[in-house]
């Protein structure tokens, strides 16, 4: 019901239904050579790439994206992995950007992530599940301002 209420309430602010998010390809992505196919995958599915950027996230930049999840015992883990070595940084538009990006991309664990997803087809790390992508439209605005100046 929350839930509910929360997008109630993101649509009635924005006058629509979100239509920007925001994600990163994970250092794995790069390491294993799967970018250029996620990105595939996502245009296939319909978003337009609005701001795409190669990155390396500082450990100041990941604590802040991942403030949520201090003091979990995957935490450092977590940091560890998304600072070592470059990520791509991307804003990415189309029609319920929010909800369809997070099916698109699967379960947080890739070994129990639906195949089709991108983690359920491409990983088996929880941690580098090769892809983050925002879970409200709050938290993409959040998540966007650490790392593109204007936003989304
Ligand atoms: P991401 O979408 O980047 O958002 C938070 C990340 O924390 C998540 O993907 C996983 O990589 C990681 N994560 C969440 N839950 C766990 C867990 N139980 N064990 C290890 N890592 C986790």
């Amino acid at each position: 019901m929350d839930c509910l209420l929360r997008k109630e309430r993101e649509r009635t602010l924005s006058g629509q239904s979100n239509t920007k998010t925001f994600a990163f390809l994970k250092p794995e992505a790069l390491q294993s050579k799967v970018a250029g196919e996620v990105l595939s995958r996502l245009e296939k599915k319909g978003f337009s790439i609005k701001q795409l950027r190669l990155h390396n996230i500082s450990r100041k930049e990941a604590e802040t994206l991942y403030t949520v999840h201090k003091g979990k015992p995957f935490f450092q883990e977590l940091v560890d992995h998304v600072t070592s070595g470059p990520v791509v940084l991307m804003i990415l538009e189309g029609s319920n950007a929010v909800d369809v990006l997070r099916r698109v991309v699967g379960a947080t664990n890739p070994q129990t992530a639906e195949p089709g997803t991108i983690r359920g087809d491409l990983s088996l790390s929880i941690t580098a599940n090769m892809i983050h992508a925002s879970d409200s439209a709050e938290n993409a605005k959040k998540e966007a301002s650490i790392f593109f100046h204007d936003g989304i």
